[in-house]
């Protein structure tokens, strides 16, 4: 380990990296508000219940992947390691439970302790968003229609959606019964895991990685035949809208996604750009019980993670940075033309125009350097000269060209003259 190597699974994000993910969380909050969502920000930390009653306590996400620790009152406490939950636990303090409806989105840091690989961090970022109150195909269709929009608009083309069908809560047992009494068959032949999942949720195996599994599980019987005509109405209906909408997509049978709350409809984008943790996106309908809850919340919703939107667009070559911004370097001879500068530099950067300037006494030439390494478009020289002549020389670094004016025309002039005088970077 490097000696200053943040965790493993975490990353810093420098200054140049943070504008490729401003634009993506702007793109975002741009995308949303056309549907009409608003962000909602909850907190990095629930109580646990909220993740083990809301996601499932079979799941991995549960079993092996949360933060999980007890805070001063002893109370247990865990990192989110997705944002349904909390959000779900949040708005219970509004009316949704009387069935209005609630649109929001939201963006931020997300916890879960999984091996570290390209594509795959114990803090990821995720843009995320839920529709929660109501219950209809044309929610669905929606939801993946602005996923698919969101994409679109930061150029990530070549993407693969895949759906499927959970069938409601009620339509569990009969379909299980199926898969059970085919995958009982193979005991032998399944992986440990599998073994166990064949008890405890025997959904799992349909996504298990085992070379020897997937075998097994490319030839099951297709369950959601046992599926209530409600269940399998309602994914008809999906699939309709969907073609209606133009949206391309995929039936797979074994995606049931890793989080226990879904029901009907459940999603995945992949993308061939992000190597084997392809999945770029999910989401469904979910019925999310919480604690104290008697009934179940309702809503449908999708996550992106931000890490792999970004290597889906340098496998695209997408780049999405503005031209950084060159400034403008003010040069001080004397001690009296660095107090003037420093008040110059604040009369300009209130203009809107980026400035650097020296604050200690150094060279001309060591300044000019400064000023050619941060690559500023002019400079502006002032001495002990110039102050008494009430003016500045104003350089273009480019040409060499001079110009002599006043301090007070100065920043009109600066305006004009520069490409760019804000800062553009990701906004
Ligand atoms: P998820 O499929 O667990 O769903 O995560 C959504 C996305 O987050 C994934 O497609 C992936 O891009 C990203 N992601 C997940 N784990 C990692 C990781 N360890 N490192 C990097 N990226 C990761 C959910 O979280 C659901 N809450 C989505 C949802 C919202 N369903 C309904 N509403």
């Amino acid at each position: 380990m490097a000696k200053f190597s943040p965790p493993p699974g975490t990353a810093d994000i420098f200054p140049e990296e943070t504008p490729r993910w401003r634009y993506l969380e702007n793109a975002a909050r741009q995308i949303f508000t056309l549907y009409g969502y608003g962000e909602l920000r909850t907190p990095i930390f629930e109580y646990t219940e909220v993740f083990q009653r809301g996601i499932g306590t079979e799941t991995e996400v549960v079993r092996k992947e949360m933060y999980t620790f007890e805070d001063r009152g002893g109370r247990s406490l865990t990192l989110r390691p997705e944002g349904t939950a909390g959000v779900m636990r949040a708005l219970l303090n509004t009316d949704v439970m009387n069935g209005n409806e609630k649109r929001v989105f939201y963006i931020g840091p997300m916890f879960r302790g999984e091996r570290p690989a390209a594509g795959r961090r114990r803090q990821f970022h995720q843009i995320g968003v839920e529709n929660v109150g109501r219950t209809a195909p044309g929610l669905d269709v929606e939801n993946i229609v602005m996923q698919m929009h969101f994409l679109e608009e930061l150029g990530i083309s070549g993407t693969k959606l895949l759906i499927n069908t959970r069938g409601l809560i009620s339509d569990r047992a009969p379909a299980e019964a199926v898969l059970r009494e085919y995958f009982g068959r193979y005991v032998e032949d399944m992986c440990d895991d599998c073994r166990q999942r064949l008890e405890a949720n025997i959904w799992r195996i349909l996504d298990c990685k085992n070379a020897a599994c997937r075998e097994i599980i490319l030839n099951a019987p297709d369950y959601s035949k046992a599926f209530s005509r409600e269940s399998l109405t309602y994914f008809d209906e999906v699939r309709t809208l969907l073609g209606q909408c133009n949206i391309d997509f995929q039936v797979d049978k074994q995606l049931v996604r890793g989080l226990d709350y879904y029901v009907h409809t459940v999603w995945e984008v992949i993308h061939p750009g992000l190597g084997a943790q392809n999945s770029l996106a999910g989401g469904g309908r979910y019925e999310l019980y919480l604690p104290e809850t008697g009934k179940p919340v309702n809503g449908v919703g999708f996550a992106v993670g931000m890490e792999r939107l970004l290597l889906a667009q340098e496998a695209l070559q997408i780049s999405t940075l503005m031209p950084a911004v060159a400034p403008v370097y003010l040069i001080s001879l004397g001690d009296k033309a660095r107090g003037f500068n420093l008040q110059l530099a604040c009369r300009l950067r209130r203009a809107g125009i980026a400035t650097l300037v020296e604050v200690e006494n150094k060279s001309v030439k060591a300044q000019m350097r400064a000023a050619n390494r941060a690559e500023a478009e002019f400079s502006v020289i002032c001495g002990d000269a110039e102050m008494e002549q009430g003016i500045v020389v104003c350089k273009c670094m480019a040409t060499g060209n001079q110009l002599e004016l006043s301090a007070d025309e100065l920043p009109d002039y600066l305006i004009q003259k520069k490409s760019q005088v804000r800062t553009t970077n990701g906004d």
